[in-house]
């Protein structure tokens, strides 16, 4: 009886000092030491052992953090990192081998995804070593989730092209693949339309309580080179046009979608607003216009269409809601259906899928759509359980807007607190009991709302660390996560992430950004 419980501490003695000695966030999946190091404090070479053009891109990203971290490159060295691009394709997408001996690194996977993610954790490795040395060791890694997405809200406070690359930057550092960018809502509409200017002339912008006036918006051409940029971080981008509640900056900017003839202001207080888009032909028209522009600029398969918190007064009240409804022999409560009904008959012309928030489930949608499940996991379990795709977004878990710490003056603005174990404790198969069920899981994801997010400090202090949490609540395998562990290697990577006087200490909770 005693055996199989003294095998279980060694194991776990084991696991903890592996782990330990192994400073990558994610933590990797399976690790085995073994003796000597990889010198390379004379110099070192790189080499692509086997590749393509995309192998060319990561050998460049490569080149780029030694030189950084100013190390002598050069060609015949007897240290080598060999990059290898499987031929047989045994790997699984976005799996790598990180290979160190004391002459010879090799990073195999059988996807340039695969490569980039086994040079991060290589980078980690250097990064937390000062002596140009690391210990020889095998690692075989492959996420846990498929789906590591991040999100930031960027209508309720507008964030330029230069902090969207920095998120990608952190985004692609920590192994998270999809960015959602929550790109309209009804402090303001942030995507230049060709089509229909007046969204960014005039739904780009409010006037605050002050007086002043905030707004701001992405041209096309910036959102093609952020595309671009978050490929070569193999990070797919999900833009996120919310309809048809938060929809006030579009009704500015065109009254004619809306329920009532009368201009409206692009608002410039929050919580949820009442003007929303009404159906009619020429509304329909206007959003199948805008999918056409903007599945343009994001080649990615999935766009989100929003449909969370919409207050059905004006469609039940207003002129054109009744008419439309008694046009169409329809009850306005069926109205949210038929927004989700079209936009998913747009997309899916265009071969694109559908995205939309926890609360579209109960238009009772199409099988292909997903299911991103925000309030708690409910939905996303009912929406499971039904055969939707789901991404877990509960919000007491993954709504980094939350505060991490927890004072009167927040306690009337949050419902809750979320600090930094919390985040880390997240694991979007909790509650999924069925294995069919849970085959639906596509995985989880952060959500920065910003409303009370004013600035790139605040924005930065309510991400870190949690969103290093987050990322090895996706990655790493639930049986080998170990929070004690988890904040012991933060330490060693304090600096990696942000420039190290910009991140807030793991131990001080309290931290408030300067303002
Ligand atoms: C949401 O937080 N309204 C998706």
């Amino acid at each position: 009886m005693k055996k199989p419980f003294f095998v279980l501490i060694f194991l776990c003695a084991f696991c903890i000092i592996r782990a330990q000695q192994t400073p990558v966030l994610p933590l990797p999946n399976d690790i085995i030491r073994s003796t000597g190091v990889f010198d390379y404090s004379k110099e070192m070479e790189v080499k692509i052992m086997r590749g393509d053009e995309g192998t060319k891109q990561v050998s460049k990203q490569l080149l780029a953090f030694l030189s950084a971290k100013k190390v002598n490159v050069i060609s015949s060295s007897p240290n080598t990192v060999y990059l290898n691009l499987q031929k047989e394709k045994t790997l699984t997408t976005e799996a790598y081998e990180l290979n160190i001996t004391p002459h010879q690194i090799t990073i195999t996977g059988a996807t340039n995804a695969g490569l980039f993610y086994g040079m991060q954790t290589l980078f980690q490795l250097m990064n937390a070593d000062t002596s140009k040395q690391i210990a020889c060791m095998q690692i075989k890694d492959a996420p846990a989730f498929a789906y590591r997405g991040m999100h930031l809200d960027v209508s309720r406070h507008f964030f330029g092209p230069d902090v969207i690359k920095q998120y990608l930057d952190v985004m692609g550092k920590l192994k998270l693949n999809y960015f959602h960018w929550h790109l309209t809502d009804d402090q303001g509409w942030r995507i230049e339309s060709k089509k229909y200017p007046r969204l960014t002339e005039k739904g780009a912008w409010r006037t605050e309580k002050d007086g002043s006036r905030h707004g701001g918006y992405y041209t096309q051409e910036e959102i093609k080179e952020i595309v671009q940029y978050a490929k070569e971080r193999f990070i797919t981008i999900i833009p996120e046009i919310d309809i048809p509640g938060h929809s006030s900056a579009i009704i500015a900017a065109y009254p004619e979608f809306g329920c009532y003839p009368d201009s409206i202001q692009v608002p410039n207080t929050f919580g949820i607003k009442e003007n929303i888009l009404c159906p009619s032909d020429a509304t329909f028209r206007f959003l199948a216009d805008i999918l056409e522009e903007t599945t343009n600029l994001f080649p990615g398969r999935y766009f989100h269409i929003g449909g969370d918190e919409v207050p059905t007064k004006q469609w039940e009240q207003s002129e054109r809601g009744k008419t439309y409804a008694a046009a169409h022999n329809l009850k306005p409560d069926a109205f949210h259906a038929l927004f989700i009904e079209r936009m998913q008959e747009t997309l899916s012309s265009k071969n694109k899928d559908l995205i939309g928030w926890g609360e579209i489930l109960e238009t009772s949608p199409a099988k292909e759509i997903t299911i991103m499940s925000w309030r708690n996991t409910k939905a996303g379990t009912e929406a499971a359980e039904k055969g939707h795709r789901v991404i877990m977004t509960p919000r007491t878990f993954c709504y980094f807007d939350y505060p991490q710490d927890w004072d009167d003056e927040k306690k009337g603005i949050y419902m809750t607190y979320l600090p930094l174990d919390k985040a880390y404790s997240f694991n979007p198969l909790d509650k999924i009991k069925s294995k069919e069920a849970q085959k639906k899981i596509w995985g989880g994801q952060a959500c920065v709302w910003t409303e009370f997010i004013e600035d790139t400090e605040t924005l930065q202090y309510q991400i870190f660390p949690r969103l290093v949490a987050m990322s090895e609540s996706l990655w790493t395998n639930n049986s080998g996560k170990n929070y004690a562990d988890f904040e012991k290697r933060l330490k060693s990577q304090k600096n990696y992430f942000v420039k190290e006087k910009e991140l807030p200490p793991v131990d001080l909770i309290r931290f408030k950004p300067q303002k």
